[in-house]
């Protein structure tokens, strides 16, 4: 069934357990994530960026992850991830996304709060919720022009949820997109302080690689949403890579393509169960 993003992620927060965001691109991929989250009845969100919406198109990627939302009876929730166009965020919602996560985290202040609260604004008509992001989640990209980290400061983070009326807030707290590089240090009594300080679920981006015992952790202090892209890459690409050498002649699709699906339904299963959303379907 399809669900909201606001309602599978207060749930989370009550039951203290986090639920998988997972990006995907294409048909495969959406099947994975969606039919390991049903062999654990797990809540999941299908999480969609605006390259994923650019190389599937908005109208396909919706009108798949719909049609298995409507098929499965566990809570699916459609996000658009990492948000900048408000044209395309808006489309969108009209288009029967079930949360939106908005990102304008590279802006200053003000117009973080301005462009944020736009989209919460309209989002909120149609009763779907929003995710907005203060300090900064760098990309390896980013990493390599500037190695210093913009984390989150708790009390504009409160300051901004009262201004925007932001559903769930994306946390920097050391943590980066992509593999990390180095050991990746996440500062959990700055968690705790943002934790205190505002009440919307909190959200942890650039959690591939990440030590299992840091996600327990991150969970312990308050996290109720997890984005998982790179792992999921990994597995697929991996996989593909496998079959090619494993028979340099196969040309069907299917056969090339169906190994890489399961190696990606596995991994979203063990982020399932290190996550705590495995049986809470129902709650
Ligand atoms: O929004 C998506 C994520 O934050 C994924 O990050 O590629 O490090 O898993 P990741
Ligand atoms: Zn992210």
């Amino acid at each position: 069934m399809t669900a909201k993003l606001q309602t599978v992620l207060r749930q989370a927060q009550k039951g203290r357990y986090a639920v998988g965001a997972f990006n995907i691109s294409d048909l495969e991929q959406a099947q994975a994530v969606v039919r390991a989250a049903v062999a654990l009845h797990a809540p999941v969100i299908i999480n969609t960026s605006e390259k994923a919406i650019a190389y599937a198109g908005l109208e396909e990627l919706a009108a798949f992850v719909l049609a298995m939302a409507k098929k499965y009876p566990i809570p699916i929730v459609l996000t658009l991830d990492h948000g900048h166009e408000l044209r395309l965020a808006r489309a969108c919602v009209d288009r029967g996304y079930t949360g939106i996560m908005f990102d304008a985290s590279r802006l200053p202040f003000r117009q973080n709060v301005r462009r944020t609260a736009a989209i919460v604004r309209y989002a909120h008509r149609r009763q779907i919720g929003v995710e907005g992001e203060l300090g900064q989640v760098k990309y390896p990209s980013e990493i390599a022009q500037d190695r210093r980290l913009v984390l989150t400061d708790p009390t504009q983070a409160h300051t901004f949820v009262r201004l925007t009326k932001v559903d769930a807030f994306a946390v920097a707290i050391g943590n980066a997109h992509g593999v990390p590089q180095a050991r990746e240090h996440l500062d959990f009594t700055l968690l705790a302080q943002i934790k205190k300080m505002i009440d919307v679920p909190l959200v942890l981006h650039g959690a591939s690689g990440t030590p299992p015992a840091m996600i327990r952790r991150a969970i312990h202090f308050g996290i109720a949403k997890i984005n998982i892209d790179t792992d999921l890459r990994l597995a697929f690409s991996q996989a593909l890579r496998r079959e090619l050498r494993r028979d340099a002649h196969e040309f069907d699709p299917r056969g090339l393509l169906g190994p890489s699906r399961d190696a990606v339904m596995a991994t979203v299963k063990k982020k399932i169960v290190l996550f705590g959303s495995r049986n809470k379907s129902k709650s």
